[in-house]
């Protein structure tokens, strides 16, 4: 996959190139700033992956287990956004590719989420052993949802109360698909 340099709405440029060993310190600087902004990831603010599970998944994209796009800003080498797919570890699952994505507040809105989406499809239709897409979105997240519609997600069903909010109150997963085999 080759580095690409994005210029966005507001002309702000970012660098989209798949993760690289060395990532994992700005990956996880990233995860850690996504789960304390927003409540429409899975992640608890106080419940981020360690610095170690981040270098293992980056490990293995080169197995062809994980797929890690991130927008670098040039200027400080900090993520601005992320968008991963894990692929099925069982023979049965393989074909499948699980997607988690997000931008962070200060680049939001400028179309970054959608150009990643995109690229990040693109990719998955030009590898020949992934067939599905999948992903889930919380109930409520609107203009994710019909961002992953836009792209060609598919609604598929609801997981009923399946997240506990820091609150204390449920949301339901909204189950999202598109089928990129033949
Ligand atoms: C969802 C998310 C990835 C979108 O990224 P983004 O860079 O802001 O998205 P874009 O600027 O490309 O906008 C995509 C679409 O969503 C719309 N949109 C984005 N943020 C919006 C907001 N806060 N309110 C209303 N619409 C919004 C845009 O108008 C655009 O629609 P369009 O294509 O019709 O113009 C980002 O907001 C985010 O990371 N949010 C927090 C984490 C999250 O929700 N992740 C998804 C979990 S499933």
């Amino acid at each position: 996959m080759s580095d690409e340099t994005l210029k966005l709405r507001d002309g702000r440029r970012v660098v989209l190139r798949s993760s690289r060993r060395g990532d994992g310190p700005a990956v996880h600087a990233y995860i850690k700033a996504l789960g304390e902004s927003t409540e429409n990831i899975l992640t608890y603010p106080d419940d981020t992956p360690g610095l170690e599970p981040i270098v293992q998944r980056i490990e293995l994209i080169e197995s062809g287990r994980f797929y890690s796009l991130v927008a670098m800003d040039p200027d400080t080498g900090q993520v601005a956004g992320n968008t991963s797919y894990t692929i099925g570890a069982r023979k049965k699952l393989a074909h499948s590719a699980e997607l988690g994505m997000g931008v962070l507040p200060a680049w939001q809105r400028v179309g970054l989420g959608a150009m990643m989406l995109n690229r990040s499809i693109e990719d998955m239709r030009a590898n020949p052993n992934i067939h599905r897409l999948s992903l889930t979105v919380l109930d409520g997240n609107d203009h994710a949802l019909k961002m992953y519609q836009k792209a060609g997600f598919e609604l598929e069903g609801r997981r009923v109360r399946s997240v506990r909010q820091p609150d204390g109150t449920y949301a339901d997963e909204i189950v999202m698909g598109m089928w990129i085999g033949e």
